[in-house]
């Protein structure tokens, strides 16, 4: 596996496999990797197989842009080494790890935001977020030039708001959704899940159990204020949870809905102390 460590020494890495008339496949993470993020590397690696194979790229940065003043940049979990393992296990190619400076150089002013979608929902509770993602991904995307790049479903407004930006500004680059990967009792993994207190780890899989209750009502043609009344209820349970937020929308476009019709997804933004867990489930009536 190579490990690059600038924007230069990745482009050079990737000019090579082109000139052998390779195809690339990108997967963004900000590290810790954990199985979540492995899936999403076996999907992209899957894409490549089923077009004759292919060089596999994960870069690993921690964009101080998506955070906001009083998020956890500082003290958000770094393990290089842990990462450059799970790397080289699961058979990444190259692993692309640059530095804040090489990313974002002194003076610069532009930025890649998509307007509405990136200002509701999550959006509307961290002001400047979606810019941040859709900025560093939009970098990514013009250093490495990924055929197809991967993007977890748990992040649902992330995905959503990333093939917007594609489709609209026309990038080559094929989105690739990967399904949620959960712990054993149905928690959604998540590197901020090593933050929870033992007695809240052990509560926070009521958001599962409630997007569960809830699909299966949405399956069953419960109505729209029913299932939020139930999901609400049903997180209530549970005192160490904290709703922030509960929506269901069009699974589509997160456009709102008055009534279920279409595939819609559900999603929660719970607090357990300190930590917001998020969640989300797409339901079909
Ligand atoms: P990060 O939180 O490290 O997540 C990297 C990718 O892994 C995202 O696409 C996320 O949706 C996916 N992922 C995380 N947990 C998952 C799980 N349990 N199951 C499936 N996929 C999961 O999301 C980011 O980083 C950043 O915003 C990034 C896109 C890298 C831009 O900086």
């Amino acid at each position: 596996m190579q490990i690059c460590r600038s924007k230069q020494s990745m482009r050079d890495c990737v000019a090579e496999w082109r000139a052998s008339g390779r195809r690339v496949a990108l997967v963004p993470t900000m590290g810790a990797l954990h199985r979540g993020h492995l899936a999403l590397c076996r999907h992209a690696r899957d894409w490549l197989d089923a077009r004759g194979g292919g060089r596999l790229v994960t870069s690993v940065f921690v964009n101080p842009t998506q955070f906001g003043p009083n998020e956890d940049l500082a003290t958000y979990p770094r393990d290089e080494e842990g990462d450059l393992r799970l790397l080289r296990d699961i058979g990444a190619d190259a692993a692309f790890l640059p530095s804040v400076q090489d990313i974002y150089r002194p003076g610069a002013q532009t930025v890649v935001e998509v307007t509405r979608l990136s200002r509701i929902l999550t959006g509307k509770l961290r002001p400047g977020h979606f810019r941040g993602v859709t900025t560093v991904v939009s970098k990514l995307f013009n250093i490495i030039g990924p055929d197809a790049a991967a993007f977890g479903e748990k992040d649902y407004q992330q995905l959503t708001v990333i093939r917007q930006m594609v489709a609209d500004l026309d990038m080559p680059v094929q989105i690739i959704g990967v399904p949620t990967v959960r712990e054993a009792d149905g928690l959604a993994m998540s590197s901020r899940n090593l933050r929870l207190t033992p007695q809240d780890r052990a509560a926070a899989p009521i958001l599962c159990q409630a997007l569960n209750r809830a699909e299966q009502m949405i399956a069953t043609g419960a109505t729209l204020p029913a299932t939020l009344q139930e999901l609400r209820r049903h997180l209530a349970t549970e005192p160490r949870a904290e709703i922030c937020s509960i929506d269901i929308r069009d699974a589509d476009d997160l456009s709102r809905i008055t009534t279920i019709r279409q595939p819609v997804v559900i999603l929660l933004a719970v607090r357990f102390g300190t930590v917001m867990l998020i969640d989300q489930r797409v339901a079909c009536p």
